[in-house]
């Protein structure tokens, strides 16, 4: 099953792993397959400023015919779950009240609840009069350990709702995203010893949670140019053997960092191998090179094609 046929994507990883340029990367992609999809972050506006557009907040905007961004506000999405288990009348007393306000940000598991709630509603096969439908939504969750809160929350949540409505709604939540045609969590590394450690770990994790790992993206990688006679040759002259390598004192200082790239690249070639074999198999995994231009949309269309050659 390919990854774009899933209804929701949760895109994750460590700080700086390329979470909102490969959720970026999907979202473009599958939408020149001919998918309506929408993009979304949780409080955050770096993908509008991606795209070259103003903030978008809390609103599905399109930006083409199959592209919509959104920013999805935690407090909104939580008055808009209150609003929907209580009832408009009784949501505008309670809102009134500066203490349910105050339960509102504080209860554990609440916020996230209602992040899950709001990004399943957006990603239905069918809703409301007037709203739109998507085939495909993405969301940029943000650092690990706020997702696997988001996921372990319908049954944190759940737990202290007991029963009743939001009890119901919590497993349906749960539900949905343990379902593995339904939704996919990509998660995003560099190949370095404790990112792949983390992502080893998160994978774990998302076993445990019942949530299936639908793709793990190693970006950055660098890419080694050269030859093991080439590297011998190289690494001679970067430690001032001269005679071995049979040149001048111009080439060994340009020998050095050509030296030190070439560990780098080899170094995580190693770590990359380390992480397939610790992930099940099945799990996609695909490294991305390191780009030197800046990375805008162009680039990004690039880094999605790899990526959709990977995982169809
Ligand atoms: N393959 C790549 N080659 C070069 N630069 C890249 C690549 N992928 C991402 N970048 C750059 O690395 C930086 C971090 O990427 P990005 O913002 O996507 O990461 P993130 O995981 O979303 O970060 P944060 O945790 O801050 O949200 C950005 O400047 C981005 O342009
Ligand atoms: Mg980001």
């Amino acid at each position: 099953m390919s990854l774009f046929d899933r209804r929701l994507l949760l895109v994750t990883g460590k700080g700086g792993t390329g979470k909102t340029t490969v959720a970026a990367a999907l979202a473009r992609r599958a939408a020149a397959d001919g998918r309506r999809v929408l993009l979304a972050e949780i409080g955050g506006e770096r993908l509008s400023a991606l795209f070259g557009r103003g903030p978008v907040g809390h609103h599905e905007t399109p930006i083409d015919d199959r592209l919509s961004l959104m920013s999805i506000d935690p407090i909104h999405a939580a008055h808009d779950f209150l609003r929907g288990q209580v009832g408009a009348a009784v949501h505008r007393v309670m809102f009134q009240n500066r203490l349910f306000n105050l339960t509102l940000v504080a209860a554990p598991g609440l916020r996230e609840v209602c992040t899950m709630d709001a990004m399943w509603d957006l990603a239905r096969e069918k809703r409301g009069r007037r709203q739109p439908v998507y085939d495909l939504v993405i969301v940029d969750v943000a650092a690990t350990g706020h997702a696997m809160a988001m996921l372990r929350s319908p049954a944190t949540y759940g737990d202290l709702a007991r029963g009743g409505p939001i009890r119901k709604r919590a497993d349906e939540i749960s539900a949905h995203a343990s379902d593995r045609a339904r939704t996919a969590v990509v998660v995003c590394a560099l190949p370095e010893e404790t990112p792949v450690n983390e992502t080893l770990e998160t994978a774990g994790k998302l076993g445990d949670l019942d949530v299936g790992l639908g793709l793990v993206v190693v970006n950055q990688l660098r890419e080694t140019l050269l030859t093991d006679a080439g590297a011998a040759a190289v690494d001679a002259l970067a430690g001032g053997d001269r005679e071995a390598a049979g040149q001048t004192g111009l080439a060994v200082r340009a020998a050095a960092p050509v030296s030190v790239e070439h560990d780098r690249a080899q170094r995580e070639a190693g770590q990359l191998g380390r992480l397939r074999s610790g992930l099940a198999d099945g799990v996609p995994l695909v490294p991305l090179a390191r780009r030197d231009e800046e990375v805008d949309l162009d680039e990004i269309d690039l880094l999605g094609a790899e990526l959709a050659e990977a995982v169809r």
